[in-house]
């Protein structure tokens, strides 16, 4: 490809609406686990569902930390609002990283025509604290893995959970 074509295709996806995404979270399928924690072979953080909608201990957790920081403006279930877009959507194309950034920096479309913030969550310890859990209850809403709703059981919370929380929040 020659440099003019690259360029073009660049800015288009600047004028498109912000960022150019690399590509996808990838295959959320188990391939290790650690202490009730699970990750994608890419060693990403993923869901794990059991019969009867059983989740893992952290997309529960991702459930309630979304819904008491994200829902007011993302919609209930990640399935957006007139003001912030659904990430049952957006997380089909976000890998982890994207996810993290945009949710640690915060991403703003101010001008003449929108007037949308995205916050910083960077000093919020109630949000980055659990970063992982509201990634992999996204990543599974985003797979239509677990439907709407407060999810009918969940593990048991595993021990590494309550040290990394007593750890990170400061909270005993
Ligand atoms: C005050 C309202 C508000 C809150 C609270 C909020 N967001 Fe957002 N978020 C937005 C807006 C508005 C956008 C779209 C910004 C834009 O158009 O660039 C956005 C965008 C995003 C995106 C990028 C989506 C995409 O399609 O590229 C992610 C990921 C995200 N938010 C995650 C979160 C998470 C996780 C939380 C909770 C910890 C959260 N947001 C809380 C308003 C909010």
């Amino acid at each position: 490809m020659n440099i003019s074509k690259f360029v073009l295709i660049v800015l288009a996806g600047a004028l498109a609406g912000g960022t150019a995404y690399a590509d996808g979270p990838g295959d959320p399928a188990v391939a290790s686990s650690d202490n009730g924690k699970y990750a994608d072979k890419d060693g990403n953080p993923t869901y794990k569902i059991s019969g009867e909608g059983m989740v893992d201990w952290y997309s529960f957790s991702g459930f309630r930390r979304y819904h008491s920081d994200c829902h007011v403006c993302h919609g209930p279930n990640g399935d957006g609002s007139s003001y912030a877009p659904a990430l049952a959507s957006s997380m089909k194309t976000l890998n982890y990283n994207d996810f993290v950034n945009v949710v640690t920096n915060g991403r703003q479309n101010v001008n003449a025509a929108n007037d949308k913030v995205m916050p910083a969550f960077a000093s919020n310890v109630n949000v980055m604290c659990f970063i992982d859990d509201i990634y992999v209850y996204l990543r599974a809403r985003a797979n239509n893995a677990i439907p709407g709703g407060r999810p009918p059981s969940h593990e048991d919370k595993p021990e590494a959970a309550k040290q990394s929380e007593a750890s990170c929040t400061g909270v005993k």
